[in-house]
């Protein structure tokens, strides 16, 4: 049985349009979007067009839903679906732009009995499934700390767009968001507090452009990560390992380090440094093990695993409404705290 499926918003949700006509057990059936982007998309997957998505909604019947529209949207639309009756949903990342909203989208979710599956695509990346099994393995030992960096040069024109250049527009948001989720993903650790520096001394817009950021986990471990938009660098994680068609090409280096009681981890370039059985101390040799993993497109593993979902082979969505809401917390707290150049407790 074939999925009657739509997605609304053709920017992001072009990808997922796409990945759906090529899955065999999802039939889309409808878009929503708006202007030429939305109608070449239209056009190129030849299926109908619908300008708002309420009317989508009385028109089309659905089975399943993926919501890409802007972030503001993501209420509404969520409650339009499980009023037409739609019980399985992917909401695209952010949950939303609020802790307020997002609470509402998961109380609601759960009263209808709806999946939800928020799209922080990377947990369905093969590297970041691979680490998290890995770090559950034991091998590192205990974790005692993460060291994170997002350094990258986005071109002068991306901010021509004025709301890039406004709150809600900076890297915490659209970047940080992902490497903060893959931490919770990965690590299966609660972030507690948060201390900020942010600067914006590149560009002078009103949003950040650099940002220093200390965690500390209530498991104990602790954290740090950079982050700058405007530094030519290869320690990223969208470069290294260059999963998304925008990134054509890998420095190699890599983005996150874990470093634990009886090894070390470089991702997500897989070296793991530790000990031979019976040595330890650092006039010893380390042992260096290379980790090589087939690469896969994580936004299409997504829509699989959404599949999985929607048939009930799946039971547990990898980015729960929870989740999503634990993520935007702390990206939230990393906001308040640069601005109030103070530390910040997570509830
Ligand atoms: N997972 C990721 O890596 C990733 C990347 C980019 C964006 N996103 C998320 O995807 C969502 C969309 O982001 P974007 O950059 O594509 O936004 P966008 O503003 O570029 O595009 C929004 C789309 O929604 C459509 N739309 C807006 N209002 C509508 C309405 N009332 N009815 C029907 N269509 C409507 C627009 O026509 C457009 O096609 C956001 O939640 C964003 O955070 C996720």
């Amino acid at each position: 049985m074939s999925i009657r499926f739509a997605v609304f918003g053709l920017n992001q949700g072009s990808k997922i349009a796409r990945d759906a006509v090529a899955n065999p057990e999802l039939d889309l059936v409808a878009v929503a979007g708006f202007g030429q982007q939305a109608e070449d998309v239209a056009a190129e997957l030849d299926v109908p067009l619908f300008e708002d998505y309420n009317v989508l909604l009385k028109e089309v019947p659905l089975d399943a839903v993926a919501i890409a529209l802007p972030n503001g949207l993501h209420v509404q639309s969520t409650r339009a679906c499980l009023d037409a009756g739609i019980r399985n949903i992917l909401l695209e990342k952010p949950i939303a732009n609020t802790v307020e909203d997002a609470e509402k989208i998961i109380a609601m979710c759960e009263e209808e009995g709806a999946t939800l599956l928020i799209g922080h695509h990377r947990r369905s990346s093969t590297k970041y499934l691979f680490l998290r099994e890995f770090i559950e393995s034991g091998r590192l030992g205990d974790l005692v700390g993460v060291q994170g960096t997002y350094a990258i040069a986005k071109p002068h024109a991306y901010y021509d767009v004025e709301w890039h250049t406004k709150k809600g527009g900076g890297p915490l948001l659209i970047n940080a968001i992902h490497d903060v989720d893959d931490l919770n993903y990965t690590t299966g650790l609660t972030v507690k507090r948060v201390y900020a520096a942010s600067r914006n001394s590149i560009r002078g817009n009103e949003i950040e452009d650099s940002v220093s950021v200390l965690y500390e986990f209530a498991e104990g471990p602790t954290a740090t990560y950079f982050i700058s938009d405007g530094t030519p660098g290869p320690w990223n994680y969208d470069l290294s390992a260059c999963e998304n068609h925008f990134f054509k090409w890998s420095p190699g280096e890599n983005s996150l380090h874990f470093f634990g009681t009886k090894g070390s981890l470089g991702f997500p370039n897989m070296d793991f440094y530790s000990y031979e059985e019976g040595h330890f101390g650092w006039g010893e040799p380390l042992v260096k093990e290379h980790f090589e993993l087939e690469k896969n497109d994580p936004m299409t593993a997504e829509l699989e695993h959404f599949v999985d979902l929607c048939t009930g082979r799946e039971k547990t969505p990898r980015c729960t409404g929870e989740d999503g809401l634990a993520t935007l917390k702390v990206i939230n707290a990393i906001l308040e705290s640069a601005e109030r150049k103070q530390i910040v407790d997570i509830d």
